[in-house]
């Protein structure tokens, strides 16, 4: 093959002491092309799509709830490890996304260490926090947690893969050496479903495993809702029937997450089905809230053996998400995985249906004015929506792109966070500024044209209300 020519050129340009770890990682990216070379056509067949057997999906409210002596013994098998390869710059931030101010000048990170540092101190434990870095973020994540030093609390860290990124009409990588640094671009973290293997390859599942953990649970370090669950834990330390390898948390799904990844049964396995993996004519059926009534929050269970064992098997054959992009005016493609594809090579995976609560992502400005406003209290780096709320249900923010998508401009347009407890619905467009101390509540619409600037002043309240023009309030 040409390109394990070109890999081994990039090899030698490596410096003596990374080219173990290179190579390893090397041998890992061509295992996935080939895998990805070898493909045809459609990973799915739809027509082989089953009804989800009874009990596949556990109601999370049936759970039994452990007794104190038995969260005790749990949690020391237990290892928490949150997804922290991504950037910030989607949010309009520079660095490891997991180091933006999210409430009451706490970072993601913060608000992670502080939640394990409470269930330490409540339980009398030592639930270790693993997180896992990409070269994008590790040597800033370093830094920050020089700051966690004298807490109480074990943090351990890896790295993922890091990937060359591939010419799409060559085949071939587009890196002309192994110094990241001098060609960041043409390198890549090849998603979430890297984590198994890295894990691995890390010394951190072996060191674990020897220690005595036995589950770990992963989940997005922007998922502001993925605490550790005890009745969740409980199901998985002390179960009913056979052991389950594998759980991953779902929940209803709604209109808003018609596009998200949802479970089915295929071909006498419970999967992941990702909407790339959907034929064209089965895009309707796919987003159906009838048909699948579920969506990944990515909150997931696993036992650390059946990692291990998974891996040494080589049965690990997550389906391959296909990323085009243009890096440089060339067109590359780069190959990724998501860590909720690996569910079909466990044994006795189970989905359970948890409450909405435990997903809260932060991916846009607009959940950030949620989750820092009066909607939520925070206790020990959890995040409660306030008993004063009447509704279950979050408000539906659209914020405009132009004015909003940055975390500091968006900063900058709030006095302070309004008061949103009985907002129902807020659209915001254009050059709009709000004062200190104002109340939205029901549907309120505020649209600033072009040219024109709205300042919504300070103690404004504002009830289903549409603001348009340069109208004065
Ligand atoms: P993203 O923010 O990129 O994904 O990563 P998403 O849009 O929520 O969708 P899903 O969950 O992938 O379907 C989710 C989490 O995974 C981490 C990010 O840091 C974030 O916490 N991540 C993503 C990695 O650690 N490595 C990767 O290669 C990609």
């Amino acid at each position: 093959m040409h390109l394990q020519k070109e890999l081994e050129k990039l090899l030698a340009t490596a410096s003596p002491s990374r080219k173990d770890y290179v190579r390893k990682e090397f041998e890992g990216f061509t295992s996935l092309f080939r895998r990805f070379l070898a493909e045809e056509g459609p990973s799915v067949d739809w027509n082989k799509i089953e009804k989800l057997p009874t009990n596949a999906i556990r109601n999370y409210e049936e759970l039994a709830t452990p007794t104190a002596e038995n969260i005790h013994k749990m949690l020391q098998k237990l290892v928490v490890v949150k997804l922290n390869g991504g950037l910030g710059t989607s949010m309009g931030c520079r660095g490891p996304k997991s180091v933006i101010p999210v409430r009451n000048d706490l970072t993601f990170l913060d608000l992670t260490v502080q939640q394990i540092e409470e269930l330490n101190k409540q339980y009398k434990v030592n639930v270790p926090l693993v997180l896992m870095n990409s070269f994008n973020t590790d040597e800033d994540t370093e830094k920050i947690l020089r700051k966690y030093n004298n807490i109480q609390i074990e943090i351990h860290t890896f790295s993922q893969s890091c990937f060359p990124r591939i010419n799409r009409d060559s085949f071939l990588p587009i890196a002309k050496n192994c110094n990241i640094e001098e060609d960041i671009e043409a390198w890549y973290p090849p998603g979430h479903g890297d984590f198994y293997e890295s894990f691995k390859n890390s010394g951190l599942l072996k060191k674990f495993i020897d220690t005595g953990r036995e589950y770990c649970f992963i989940s997005n370090i922007d998922n502001l809702g993925a605490t550790v669950d005890l009745k969740i834990l409980n199901t998985l330390m002390n179960p009913i029937d056979d052991v389950h390898e594998f759980v991953m948390e779902v929940t209803d799904k709604t209109r808003a997450d018609v596009k998200g990844g949802t479970l089915m049964q295929y071909e006498n396995k419970l999967r992941l089905l990702e909407i790339a993996q959907v034929p064209n004519d089965h895009l309707d059926d796919f987003k159906s809230i009838k048909t699948f009534k579920y969506f990944n929050t990515n909150n997931i269970w696993v036992k650390l053996d059946a990692i291990d064992r998974v891996i040494e098997e080589n049965i690990l054959n997550m389906e391959i998400i296909i990323n085009k992009k243009v890096v440089n005016g060339i067109n590359v493609v780069q190959l990724e995985t998501a860590v909720g594809a690996a569910m079909k090579c466990f044994e006795n995976a189970i989905g359970i249906n948890v409450p909405r609560s435990r997903f809260l992502p932060v991916k846009k400005t607009s959940d950030l004015l949620l989750v820092m406003s009066n909607l939520y209290n925070l206790k020990f780096g959890s995040l409660r929506m306030s008993p004063q709320r009447m509704f279950p249900a979050t408000p539906l923010v659209k914020l405009g792109d132009s004015h909003f998508s940055k975390v500091k401009e968006f900063l900058s347009r709030f006095a302070n966070i309004p008061d949103i407890l009985e907002l129902d619905h807020l659209t915001v467009s254009g050059d709009v500024t709000f004062g200190k101390n104002v109340s939205l509540k029901g549907t309120v619409i505020i649209i600033a044209n072009h040219g024109d600037r709205i300042d919504v002043p300070s103690g404004a309240i504002l009830e289903n209300k549409i603001v348009s023009g340069n109208l004065r309030i």
